[in-house]
């Protein structure tokens, strides 16, 4: 009996904590915290509709409730995008000591750096003393020191300055630093995780190591230096990130139709196949026209695209390596940031002015790419908010990725219950 009361009040405190917006009648209160109670069963059910272990050929696919809820996205946030290494930025950021730079995951303002003494560091980018973010952009600096009223952080973490306190009774400085995160890096990348040290790294569920087979079959070893970055672009789209996942890993099905100018001239007919699935990883290839001598120079032989759970995804084509990176915004928006980079031997005895053509060219052509790619998935989107629609189904020849995908992600929702 004290129990379920214990758990009432922690629920009543916990909502609170949440979503209170200041108001205090207790009847406010009450009558929230049914509303969460319900909340929390309906979104069990949401989460219960999908079925994991259905086999793809009968398989139904997660309902769009998935993909246009605001509860199931916060779920999202502390299950997935909690509990995983996530990709956010690149190791050339914080090359140097004092180098930083900043992100925002699931809503949550990061900060990455190299401090003093070159050890790399991440923290959540919130001032303790009103929650101001202490960095902004990317620069390099000897400390962090907050904008709104001057409190500093060492850059690894502790609070060196608060100002005018005299009188304050029971504050430690050493309990008010930036709270640290995990963090390390892969390749040219920096991953964070939100909960666990960066000892998890060994044990990641990654599976990097796999990855780094593939890689390095393509004549991409993540650990050398042989690659140089050259350029980002960022997008914002209206869109959950679930859609743009499944549109990156659906063996190519809708490249034929979607990207029908392109296909026809880079590619040689259907041959974009998947060459692993799992649930940490997929890897897609896709063959070149031989006949169109500008394909082989931009994207080799064959282009490889690698899919790597939960927010990030690397092609891998002629001499580019393109990473793009997810960071989801609320249950309908998502932001995307491509790096550009190239392999260090293109740039052998080639003039400045042929590299900057091809990079451009290049670019371009990726960008357009993506833009039909967000119509699609933009598309997707207000279909997916349609009464028309609810669930469907899978074609099993080409979207294993996406019911292996899908199966990944009920694993850990369904998680959160069980803890
Ligand atoms: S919010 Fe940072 S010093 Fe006040
Ligand atoms: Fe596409």
């Amino acid at each position: 009996m004290f129990s379920t009361i214990g758990r009432l009040v922690n629920a009543r405190l916990a909502f609170r904590r949440v979503f209170s917006t200041g108001r205090s009648a207790v009847f406010q209160i009450e009558s929230r915290l049914l509303d969460n109670r319900v909340d929390q069963q309906e979104l069990r059910e949401m989460v219960h509709r999908y079925d994991p272990s259905v086999p793809i050929e009968r398989a139904i696919t997660p309902p769009s409730s998935w993909y246009t809820s605001p509860a199931m996205y916060k779920l999202e946030k502390d299950t997935v995008f909690k509990n995983n290494w996530l990709a956010i930025g690149r190791k050339d950021q914080v090359k140097r000591t004092g180098q930083y730079f900043t992100s925002n995951v699931v809503g949550e303002p990061l900060v990455v750096c190299r401090d003093l003494q070159g050890q790399l560091r991440a923290f959540l980018n919130v001032c303790c003393h009103r929650g101001m973010p202490v960095a902004k952009g990317e620069d390099t600096v000897s400390q962090f020191d907050c904008s709104y009223h001057g409190w500093s952080y060492a850059l690894d973490g502790r609070l060196l300055k608060a100002t005018k306190m005299k009188g304050i009774q029971n504050f430690k400085a050493k309990e008010n630093g930036l709270k640290p995160l995990a963090v390390t890096t892969w390749g040219p990348l920096v991953l964070v995780k939100m909960t666990g040290n960066s000892a998890d790294v060994e044990n990641n569920g990654l599976q990097l190591e796999k990855v780094e087979t593939v890689l390095k079959q393509l004549d991409y070893d993540p650990d050398t230096e042989d690659i140089v970055f050259v350029k980002r672009s960022t997008r914002k789209i209206t869109s959950n990130w679930k859609t743009v996942v499944e549109n990156f890993s659906d063996g190519g099905y809708h490249v034929e139709v979607a990207h029908k100018t392109y296909t026809d001239s880079y590619y040689a007919g259907s041959t974009v196949r998947m060459a692993d699935v799992n649930e940490y990883f997929t890897v897609q290839m896709a063959e070149t026209n031989q006949n169109n001598p500008k394909a082989e120079t931009r994207i080799g032989k064959i282009s490889t695209y690698i899919y790597i759970y939960p927010n990030f995804m690397i092609s891998r084509y002629g001499p580019w390596v393109e990473t793009i990176t997810l960071f989801p915004y609320g249950y309908d928006s998502t932001d995307f940031v491509f790096d550009f980079f190239l392999d260090k031997s293109f740039f052998q005895n080639k003039p400045r002015d042929e590299v900057r053509n091809f990079i451009d060219e290049s670019v371009a052509i990726s960008d357009k790419i993506q833009d039909e790619d967000d119509e699609i998935c933009e598309g997707v989107h207000f279909g997916l908010m349609s009464s028309a629609y609810d669930a469907g189904r899978y074609v099993p020849r080409v979207e294993m990725s996406q019911y292996v995908f899908h199966q990944r992600l009920a694993k850990e929702l369904r998680g959160h219950w069980s803890l």
